[in-house]
């Protein structure tokens, strides 16, 4: 692949901005006033999966979270004010969770392949692996068993999103937005939905909120 200069990038924004704002003199001024996206999505850090080109949505439609391996991590400062600020603020009405296939944190946690700090990032999904070793290995070679930790991680990710605080308020107060489980393949360029099913884990609206479980003295 050939990739483009710095200067390059500079050059192809001015080109790019001058090319929108002839299309629709007020794209820019809209742009500015503010953002009501309906989707968060929340995806894999990887430079080959920028959702925008593969669902040709435009800027303002999602707002976006990424890491390595698109994990929900509920002790991720980062993440969980992402989260909230998507949901208390703008409201979205869809979150989506979206994994990969050929997607190296899959691998690092599978076959050890990572050091330093990407490691013990990865070490949850070790953890899935070992949870679901039976299905996984199992599995006919190398490449299923990437492509299955991959949509069991994407699984495993929305139940953590209904662990979190903002989404188990939002859905007492039935509010709460949809979720939706993807796997995109980089072979296709193709969005699999993997159906997830929330319903099991979303709690009974009557569930006290957290710390609500004790009287205060
Ligand atoms: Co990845």
């Amino acid at each position: 692949m050939k990739y483009h200069s710095i200067t390059e990038l500079l050059r192809d924004n001015q080109a790019w901005a001058t090319q929108q704002q002839q299309a629709d003199p007020n794209y820019f001024h809209n742009l500015s006033m503010g953002q009501t996206p309906p989707y968060l999505y929340i995806g894999c850090s990887d430079s080959r999966l920028p959702l925008t080109n593969f669902t040709k949505t435009c800027p303002g439609e999602i707002f976006v979270h990424r890491n390595i391996a698109n994990q929900v991590c509920l002790t991720d400062i980062n993440f969980l004010s992402v989260l909230e600020y998507a949901i208390a603020h703008l409201h979205v009405q869809h979150i989506i969770v979206c994994g990969h296939y050929y997607c190296g944190g899959i691998q690092a946690a599978l076959e050890g392949t990572a050091t330093g700090v990407v490691d013990s990032w990865v070490n949850p999904i070790r953890e899935l692996y070992l949870q679901k070793q039976e299905e996984i290995d199992q599995l006919p070679d190398r490449q299923a068993k990437l492509f299955r930790l991959a949509e069991l991680n994407v699984e495993a990710q929305v139940k953590n999103l209904y662990q979190t605080s903002i989404m188990r308020q939002v859905l007492r107060e039935e509010r709460a937005p949809a979720v939706h489980g993807w796997v995109l393949d980089l072979h296709s360029g193709l969005i699999k939905d993997l159906d997830v099913s929330t319903e099991s884990w979303q709690l009974h609206p009557s569930c006290p909120a957290p710390g609500s479980l004790l009287p205060v003295a």
